[in-house]
């Protein structure tokens, strides 16, 4: 079975494939999560300073508490919540925090996509939030590395060749960089906006809903 960092293509919705996979506790619930991206923290930039994994949404299950993909926020949250490397059950518990054990392969069949919620979540772009500002600033006019399957986002060196492609750009689904396809460009705020339209756009004309189950 084909593991998803071997693709040089988008996945095929109803399909399996190897998925980074860690055990831990997100959104209430002890369970795999499928992962994607390397273990890190958002301290540049950001000031988020716990180490944590993003959700691989492409493949993940409903989270229990967050069972409406059709709503907006929906996904706002998801991409809001990701897993931490270390937990404790409840805000008042007084053993010592739980640590993920090991990030594994394991079988995962392709649910979504990322075109369904692109442009649900938050408009980074165009916040006012200066952490962010900074980040897309920072990175704005990087050369991607281009590895066999294709581009790598300069951030975190996540591969972007399984990602769609719209409109020519392609985006990082770890903290939304947007990248010229043609050229491997990092794009600027400025640059990102008709995109972020466009797919807002798209979006508005397709279901949110998980297109396999
Ligand atoms: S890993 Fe952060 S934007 Fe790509």
């Amino acid at each position: 079975m084909q593991h998803i960092s071997d693709l040089s293509a988008p996945p095929i919705l109803g399909q399996f494939y190897m998925v980074p996979t860690v055990t831990a506790i997100w959104c209430g619930s002890l369970g795999e999560y499928p992962v994607i991206g390397p273990l890190h923290n958002d301290r540049q930039h950001i000031g988020f300073d716990r180490d944590h994994w993003h959700i691989d949404t492409r493949f993940a299950a409903s989270p229990r508490l967050l069972k409406d993909e059709t709503n907006p926020e929906y996904w706002r949250r998801i991409m809001a919540t990701p897993i931490m490397r270390t937990w404790k059950s409840s805000m008042f518990s007084r053993k010592e925090p739980r640590s993920v054990a090991a990030v594994y392969a394991r079988r995962w069949k392709c649910k979504r996509q990322a075109p369904d919620h692109i442009s649900l979540f938050e408009d980074s772009a165009t916040t006012a939030n200066e952490g962010w500002k900074a980040h897309f600033d920072h990175w704005a006019g990087h050369q991607c590395k281009k590895d066999g399957n294709g581009w790598r986002c300069p951030h975190r060196n996540v591969s972007l060749a399984n990602q769609p492609v719209i409109n020519g750009i392609v985006r990082c689904p770890l903290h939304d960089l947007m990248i010229d396809n043609a050229t491997g460009r990092v794009l600027s705020r400025p640059a990102m906006r008709p995109q972020i339209r466009a797919l807002r756009t798209l979006n508005e004309n397709q279901p949110a809903e998980a297109n396999a189950k």
